[in-house]
């Protein structure tokens, strides 16, 4: 019997984290050892208290330990604004049914790293500190990491800037040091997440499980679609981060290309891209096996059967 995947997600909720942490409780391939949080989409304190939240919606109980509130370089950047004042608008949320973790993130990533039978898999869905913090803190550590599967990046343009991606813009010097890390890595960058589309079907999809957690959901997924719609101008939000932890649920949800892929740390306006050689012009050697194609009809079937597994749960 095989077991479950062991993984660590590491977040900024952040409607598409949100989603991240349902699939990850929910899936049966995965088991969540637990969730750590970054500044991004809003400060630490929002996007920890978030966490806490959609943990008490969905009755989900996992360790949740608070990370890094600045970048490695600098200081935190202006949240967001797309998932709102709290970081997580759109929906009435219930407040935290336990206490956070003692442990810092990096400490609650070495403590779950060192205590599992197996290699464990970390999907940063965020901006990446606390996984670059966690692999200078513990060297030891790396030969117990299966993966990293992050959401982040674009082989193609940015959406913070020009061609900066927000994940790898809002702490570069930290995506540095996970490429250059030698781990096996996996990048979802913008360039399959726009395949990732809550579409009005998807959404009346998730509606049909008449569930409060389904209903929850959608209303958090239409907040999210406004502001999509308002600043990007996509009639469709995409829902980046659960795709990141979907290919290590199942490989064939992604065509992925092995690439070599670097972060630009000095460009004057391309500062926190990720430049990706598909063609081989660098003579560079591949890093990242980076996602290019969804299946899209995959992809959602998992989103929609973890939160009717978890919403059924709650009848
Ligand atoms: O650029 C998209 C990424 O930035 C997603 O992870 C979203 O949640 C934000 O963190
Ligand atoms: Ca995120």
């Amino acid at each position: 019997m095989t077991l479950p995947t062991p993984i660590i997600l590491d977040c900024d909720p952040g409607h598409d984290d949100a989603m991240a942490i349902l699939l990850a409780a929910a899936n049966p391939a995965i088991e969540l050892l637990g969730i750590t949080t970054v500044s991004g989409n809003g400060s630490l304190d929002k996007v920890t208290y978030n966490a806490q939240r959609v943990c008490a919606l969905a009755n989900i109980v996992v360790p949740i330990a608070k990370g890094a509130n600045d970048p490695m370089a600098g200081k935190a950047s202006a949240a967001p604004t797309i998932h709102g004042v709290s970081a997580l608008d759109g929906a009435e949320l219930p407040e935290p049914t336990f206490e956070l973790s003692n442990f810092s993130a990096v400490e609650l990533i070495a403590d779950l790293v060192s205590n599992c039978d197996r290699k464990v898999t970390l999907i940063p869905t965020g901006p990446l500190t606390n996984i670059a913090m966690f692999l200078q803190a513990h060297p030891e550590l790396h030969d117990r990491i299966e993966h990293i599967s992050f959401m982040g990046g674009s082989t193609e343009r940015g959406n913070w800037t020009p061609y900066a991606e927000f994940n790898i813009w809002a702490d570069p010097e930290a995506a540095d040091i996970v490429l250059r890390s030698g781990l096996p890595l996996i990048m979802s960058g913008l360039n399959i997440t726009h395949q990732a589309l809550a579409t009005p079907e998807i959404l009346n999809r998730i509606l049909q499980l008449d569930t409060k957690l389904a209903n929850t959901i959608v209303d958090l997924l239409k907040f999210f679609a406004d502001t999509y719609r308002d600043v990007f101008g996509m009639p469709d939000p995409p829902v980046h981060d659960p795709v990141a932890l979907a290919i290590i649920i199942d490989a064939s949800v992604a065509k992925l290309v092995s690439a070599p892929v670097s972060i630009e740390l000095t460009g004057e306006f391309t500062r926190g891209a990720t430049v990706v050689d598909l063609h081989g012009t660098t003579g560079q050697s591949a890093n990242v096996d980076v996602a290019m194609e969804l299946d899209v009809d995959k992809f959602w079937n998992l989103m929609i059967e973890a939160i009717d597994s978890l919403g059924s749960k709650q009848k």
